[in-house]
């Protein structure tokens, strides 16, 4: 195999070589563009990039250079349910409208009923037999960090506002991650039941947002309705649906599943458990994948209903056990099926994630001097 470039790789996938070098340097390595990349530095670029490897063989260090996808072919595409994330501020009703949607009670199983994680489940639309893939963000302010994560893995926002309450700080800052993922908006007055609401009121104080109804000339659609009464909900997923069918949406269902970790945690008796969302490919039982610094091999995977699965596509929310430590919420995952290749790609962004760290505390440190001089 051919030793591959900074420069070689960047024409391949074409990327700026500036993007590749940037990104080691973010990372606390320094190369140029003539700098021969390793397997391990493929692999990471392959996962920070977005592209993939063939599913023919097993990688190996001697054929991941061939095996290196950057674009599907257009005939292996096929469509894929819409990835929908739900924002807004703390206790606008964001779980109970999925709750409804999927029949279920996540609300009262919620200390104090606030949100703690993304959740993510996938909900069958009666009318059409068409899934839609449902990201669920808390509201509370602590949680930016996971609206905006939530807003980068997904293809329409669904920003709820209530009635009686109008919009708040979380609102605000929900429309922002929405902008900055630059997807299609709807909104979804919600609590129109409760006496006090004022849902025109509503739509035109999000005026003041460049949230423009369509009566007013703009392109948002606007859906008032009530999560805990179920209004409105056949209405917001018929728009959903309409969207998603311009917006095309499809992936590539054969190759190796890649993806986004949306929440992990250590589970007493299960050891390290992630919820994931797959954006790419075919997730299998005992695929072996790298997600940020970890990695292992699938052990069990269970759909969002808890039930167990041994496989799934593209927009399907998952939970995976097997891996061998706790992933960071943001990782994104990639499947390679060489426990050696995972192994040393997993450690080097170990590494990496370290160095990245050390390189911040520095600057910290440096800045802290200035301040006292
Ligand atoms: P966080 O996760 O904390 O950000 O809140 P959330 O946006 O998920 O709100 P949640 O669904 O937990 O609802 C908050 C409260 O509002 C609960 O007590 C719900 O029962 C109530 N609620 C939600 N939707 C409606 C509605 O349409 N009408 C009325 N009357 N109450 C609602
Ligand atoms: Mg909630």
């Amino acid at each position: 195999t051919e030793p591959l470039s900074i420069a070689d790789f960047s024409k391949k996938i074409g990327k700026p070589i500036t993007e590749i070098v940037k990104y080691f340097f973010a990372h606390g390595v320094m190369l140029n563009q003539n700098a021969i990349l390793n397997e391990s530095q493929i692999g990471e670029l392959a996962l920070e990039f977005g592209f993939d490897f063939k599913k023919e063989e097993v990688l190996t260090k001697e054929n991941i250079f061939e095996q290196l996808q950057v674009e599907d072919n257009p005939e292996d595409l096929t469509p894929r349910a819409p990835i929908v994330t739900i924002m807004g501020h703390v206790d606008h009703g964001k779980t109970t409208l999925l709750d409804s949607m999927r029949n279920s009670n996540v609300v009262d199983g919620e200390a104090g009923g606030i949100t703690q994680a993304i959740g993510a489940y996938q909900v069958k639309n009666k009318a059409t037999n068409k899934s839609i893939t449902f990201i669920d963000t808390p509201g509370h302010e602590a949680f930016t960090e996971m609206r905006s994560r939530g807003a980068n893995a997904t293809d329409i926002v669904i920003l709820i506002v209530a009635a009686d309450d109008g919009v708040k700080p979380q609102t605000e800052e929900a429309i922002d991650h929405a902008k900055q993922a630059n997807v299609p908006i709807i909104v979804f007055v919600n609590k129109t039941d409760k006496p006090g609401a004022d849902p025109e009121k509503v739509k035109v104080e999000l005026m003041n947002y460049g949230l423009v109804a369509e009566e007013f000339g703009g392109d948002i659609p606007f859906i008032f309705g009530s999560a805990k009464q179920k209004i409105g909900l056949e209405e917001l997923q018929e728009t959903i649906l309409l969207i998603a069918d311009v917006l095309d949406l499809k992936a590539n269902a054969k190759k190796f599943a890649s993806g986004v970790v949306l929440e992990a945690h250590l589970d007493k008796a299960k050891g390290p458990v992630a919820s994931i969302l797959v954006q790419a490919g075919t997730l299998n039982m005992r695929d072996v994948l790298v997600a940020g610094p970890t990695f292992g091999a699938i052990k069990d995977i269970e759909n969002a209903n808890g039930l167990k699965i041994t496989s799934a596509g593209p927009s399907k929310p998952v939970v995976i056990f097997g891996l061998n430590s706790v992933p960071n919420a943001g990782d994104k995952f990639l499947v390679m099926n060489d426990e050696k290749m995972a192994r040393s790609i997993a450690e080097a962004q170990a590494e990496k994630q370290l160095a990245a760290e050390r390189m911040t505390k520095q600057s910290f440190t440096l800045d802290s001097i200035k301040n006292h001089i």
